[in-house]
């Protein structure tokens, strides 16, 4: 008999990251005191206006189909905030809306990917990326970045991944899951490679463009290079700029014929991203931004805060990310090691495995994101949680022999 599963499946595998928030709300809810580090969204709440303009699409009997890839309103608003924050001017007809940045870039893979076609991905990556690629049929060419770098690839290492055969670079910065972020002068140096073979589209996922730390400044491929302009696909979204991963838009602007396609796919898949949501979402980038900034900071301390406590434990190095929420910290000097329970550290799994069932810390492991050995940290949490995991941490290092 034919296999009932389709082929592409057994190319992918399920989120670690809902893994082991999964997991960890398991443990909690059988008794056990987790402290859970794996959330990849903000911890406090959407802002009252656009909650307000939720309810009020709501109670407006805006709660029909919509146009494939958004309203007119959001699309204007999009153009308007590429205009105001990045230097860009697209019309609404090169922007897409979607159910979540998610799926604006899963669209932009189903529409162009062909067998054999790649996407470089540098790594560490965010999880879904390789998966998305391969469901669409093309080949993920990972490029790992070093430590001693920041974890950013380097124009050499992007110049030798290009082939023939390549159809998109795909970008992240601040990334998912390091925090690091590309200064000016690093992006420049990419976008010099990328000018120099005009085949290779660029998927820019900017998602953390608003969570940046310090005097780092973000800037995205087609405002730095305008060159490029017209092979970019620049995605944004709501999600974690204005903590809104669970009313799921998020958007995309890039050349009309490439909008169109994902138009197509999405007609054929989601039909429309939520209306109400749709509405919220033209508050979120219409209206007062002030809370941008002290949410902000509020990272940027917790940051320094998770920062030093893991940098005190012994074995772990970790960086000080630019951005975004998470930190990646290298544990090299942890591996071969066994824990207080008697765990043997082999490797990244391992650890993350053994943290969870010996101090009830629930950390994401680096080889979900395709470099190891790490662990990444997501920080968006209460300072009372970050301080108490930083402790268990170290004590857990100060444990292995
Ligand atoms: C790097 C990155 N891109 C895209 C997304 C997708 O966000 P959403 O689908 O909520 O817009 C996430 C969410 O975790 C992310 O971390």
């Amino acid at each position: 008999m034919p296999p009932f599963l389709a082929d592409a499946l057994a190319r992918v595998k399920p989120s670690p990251t809902i893994a082991v928030t999964t997991k960890a709300a398991e443990l909690k809810a059988a008794g056990r005191d987790v402290i859970g580090l794996g959330a990849g969204e903000p911890d406090f709440d959407t802002p009252a206006n656009i909650k307000a303009a939720g309810i009020r699409a709501i109670e407006e009997g805006r709660t029909k189909y919509t146009p494939v890839d958004g309203i007119p309103e959001l699309k204007r608003a999009i153009c308007a905030k590429f205009e105001r924050e990045n230097g860009l001017s697209y019309e609404p007809a090169q922007v897409t809306v979607g159910t979540g940045g998610k799926q604006v870039l899963y669209n932009a893979f189903m529409a162009t990917l062909n067998p054999g076609d790649e996407v470089i991905i540098p790594a560490p990556y965010w999880v879904s990326y390789p998966d998305m690629v391969l469901l669409a049929g093309g080949e993920p060419v990972v490029v790992a970045a070093a430590l001693e770098t920041g974890f950013k690839i380097t124009p050499e290492q992007l110049e030798a991944a290009i082939t023939e055969r390549t159809k998109w670079f795909l970008f992240n910065s601040p990334s998912n899951p390091t925090g690091a972020g590309y200064s000016r002068e690093e992006l420049k140096a990419l976008t010099e490679v990328l000018m120099r073979h005009p085949h290779v589209h660029v998927m820019t996922d900017d998602m953390y463009e608003h969570l940046t730390f310090g005097d780092f400044t973000f800037c995205t491929p087609a405002e730095v290079e305008p060159g490029l302009y017209e092979r970019t696909l620049t995605v944004n979204g709501v999600s974690k700029a204005y903590a809104m991963t669970g009313w799921r838009i998020g958007y995309a602007a890039g050349p009309k014929e490439l909008i169109g396609a994902m138009r197509k796919i999405q007609s054929q898949s989601t039909s429309n991203p939520c209306s109400i949501s749709q509405w919220a979402a033209v508050e979120a980038l219409d209206g007062p931004q002030d809370f941008i900034a002290p949410n902000r900071a509020l990272f940027e301390r917790r940051r320094d805060l998770v920062v030093a406590g893991l940098n005190a434990c012994p074995g772990i190095t970790c960086p000080v990310p630019e951005g975004a929420f998470y930190v990646y910290p290298d544990i090299s000097g942890c591996i071969g090691k066994t824990s207080p329970g008697g765990a043997a550290i082999t490797d990244d799994e391992a650890f993350a495995t053994a943290l969870l069932e010996e101090e009830n810390v629930a950390v994401v492991f680096g080889a979900a994101f395709g470099l190891s050995p790490n662990f990444r940290v997501s920080y968006a949490t209460s300072d009372a949680a970050l301080t108490e995991a930083c402790a268990r941490i170290k004590r857990f290092c100060e444990g292995l022999s």
